[in-house]
């Protein structure tokens, strides 16, 4: 009787279990009245390539769904070209199937707690053109190829999703299965940031490297360390690389396939060096962020030799950077950003300035030429060193462009040493400022002059002037002090001899020698 029960029960439990469960997969948030728990809005606009369409938004926000809805809004119509879906902080948990569509879809579903998904979620809108789960609680194990299914085709095969932006940034990611972007191969668009990968698998670099349609690619806070070889092997169009925030010690070399790559963001990595090869091939990339290397020490001769299309170099923040090599900068006739604030330079290194004019007379490059599209130049926050060194190499650039007067101004670009122009503006400096400093330099000059040894500087009181005027003053002393005692000499002579020839007799006075000897002694003495 009692174990029958117990049956009853676990049966009874059971049977709830797999009514909830089944319940869970086959339910969808109610169809009816969308618009009204909903914001719908429907906008005509004209795309890109010149068709006009409907675009329809139902934006679900924040209103507490388990489950995403089993049909489009009626209101919608059937003549819509793109809908923009969004269901942002729900609770979702699993991402079921879509409802089934021919227009472009924009699905976004950050913060819904979402770890699993159905199979062939999107089989019945294979027109999905974006795919943003960012912020959720997807896992390696709940990412498989099948999710991303189309409809079966005749020969067995399943087709291929038109999928083209997927954002899985801020989600639990340790890797990906090799196969996972088997039936999106339109992908252009990956981020993949903000997951714990610690280091791209083979079968992470694979999935990734069969994905030849690429433009973008996010991996950074990722705790990576190094990118497999072959990983950008047949990505011809690859743009974008955003590798910040990673655990990289040198810059990977499979980087130098990407010659197409527009944009680099390598900050935040724990480099410790860049060197002439480290962005060989790298011929057409235009922005360049390197900041915030909290070990990078030098930046060497030739680092920057093939980055003729560069645009915008921002290294910032890199502590301890001493050492960074400038000569190839001159040779980037683009550029317009370049950002080289809050290191630890103390000069601005372009070489040998002679072998500058020299290497410029030859190629017949005029120094005007330098620097001609630039309109932000950030050098503050350096301790640079003001001498002659500084001063030549500051002529590198246009003083009479705005961005020259406006970057060393607002920014304050300072000298730090020598102590005499401690705090002065690098824009303020003049060659007759360090001339009068240190008299080793001759600033002004194009050549500069012979050095002159510095000679010991006696205090001045040692100095002949002052020893000639001390011997002639002592002198004149003597004399005056001879003179006048010779005049005395002379009246004394004349006051005795009057004195015998008169026969006065003065008053004399004796000192009193003790007064305890006798009174009689302190009567003066008086002669009769
Ligand atoms: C609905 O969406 C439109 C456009 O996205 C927005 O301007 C409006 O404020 C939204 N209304 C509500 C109630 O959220
Ligand atoms: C969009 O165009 C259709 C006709 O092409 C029109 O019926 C509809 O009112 C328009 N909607 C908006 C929001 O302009
Ligand atoms: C460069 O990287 C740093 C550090 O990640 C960041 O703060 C800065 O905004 C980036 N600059 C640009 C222009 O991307
Ligand atoms: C900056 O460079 C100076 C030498 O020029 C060095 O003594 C100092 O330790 C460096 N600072 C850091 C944070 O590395
Ligand atoms: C470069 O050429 C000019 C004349 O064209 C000459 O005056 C100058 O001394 C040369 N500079 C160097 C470094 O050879
Ligand atoms: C800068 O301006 C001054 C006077 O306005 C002019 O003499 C000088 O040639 C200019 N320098 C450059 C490099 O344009």
């Amino acid at each position: 009787m009692r174990i029958k029960f117990v049956h009853f029960i676990i049966l009874l439990l059971s049977l709830v279990f797999f009514v909830s469960a089944s319940d869970d997969e086959q339910q969808y948030e109610p169809a009816d009245n969308i618009c009204e728990k909903c914001n719908c809005t429907s906008t005509n606009e004209t795309s890109e390539n010149g068709e006009s369409g409907t675009i329809f938004t139902i934006d679900c926000s924040l209103k507490d769904f388990q489950h995403i809805f089993a049909k489009w809004p009626e209101s919608m119509g059937d003549n819509h070209n793109e809908i923009i879906y969004i269901m942002s902080f729900n609770n979702l948990n699993n991402l079921q199937q879509m409802p089934s569509t021919d227009a472009v879809l924009f699905f976004t579903c950050r913060h819904c707690k979402i770890s699993n998904f159905a199979n062939a979620a999107f089989i019945d809108s294979p027109n999905i053109h974006s795919l943003d789960l960012s912020y959720n609680k997807i896992t390696s194990e709940s990412l498989n190829p099948d999710i991303f299914r189309g409809p079966q085709s005749d020969d067995n095969e399943y087709a291929s999703i038109k999928l083209t932006n997927l954002d899985l940034s801020h989600n639990s990611i340790t890797f990906l299965d090799e196969k996972l972007f088997e039936h999106t191969p339109q992908l252009k668009n990956l981020d993949l940031s903000y997951n714990e990968l610690k280091n791209i698998d083979e079968g992470t670099g694979v999935a990734i490297s069969k994905l030849h349609e690429l433009e973008t690619l996010y991996l950074s806070h990722t705790g990576i360390s190094d990118l497999p070889n072959s990983i950008f092997e047949k990505m011809n169009h690859l743009s974008e690389l955003i590798l910040s925030g990673n655990q990289f010690k040198i810059i990977p070399s499979s980087l130098s396939t990407l010659t197409h790559l527009k944009l680099l963001h390598l900050s935040e990595n724990f480099i410790e060096e860049i060197t002439h090869e480290s962005f060989n091939g790298l011929k057409d990339l235009k922005t360049l962020n390197i900041s915030k290397m909290s070990e990078l020490r030098e930046i060497k001769d030739g680092a920057f030799k093939e980055l003729h299309s560069l645009e915008v170099l921002i290294c910032s923040g890199n502590k301890k950077l001493n050492s960074l090599y400038l000569a190839d900068i001159l040779k980037i006739e683009h550029l317009k950003v370049f950002d080289i604030s809050h290191n630890n330079l103390t000069t601005l290194n372009f070489g040998e300035i002679e072998e500058v004019d020299k290497s410029l007379n030859s190629s017949k490059i005029e120094r005007e030429k330098f620097f001609k599209n630039l309109h932000t130049l950030k050098l503050e926050g350096n301790p640079w060193h003001c001498d002659c060194k500084i001063m030549k190499s500051l002529e590198f650039f246009n003083h009479n462009a705005t961005y020259f007067k406006r970057a060393l101004n607002s920014d304050e670009a300072r000298c730090e040493t020598p102590f005499d122009l401690l705090s002065k503006l690098l824009y303020d400096l003049q060659s007759q400022s360090i001339y009068d400093l240190s008299s080793n330099f001759y600033c002004s000059d194009q050549k500069p002059k012979p050095m002159k040894i510095p000679v010991y500087d006696p205090p001045q009181f040692l100095r002949p002037k002052s020893v000639m005027l001390t011997v002639f003053a002592v002198v004149a002393v003597v004399i005056v002090g001879i003179i006048i005692g010779f005049i005395i000499v002379c009246i004394k002579r004349r006051l005795k001899a009057n004195e015998y020839s008169n026969n006065s007799n003065p008053i004399r006075y004796t000192a009193v020698r003790d007064s305890t000897v006798s009174n009689i002694a302190n009567i003066p003495y008086q002669q009769p």
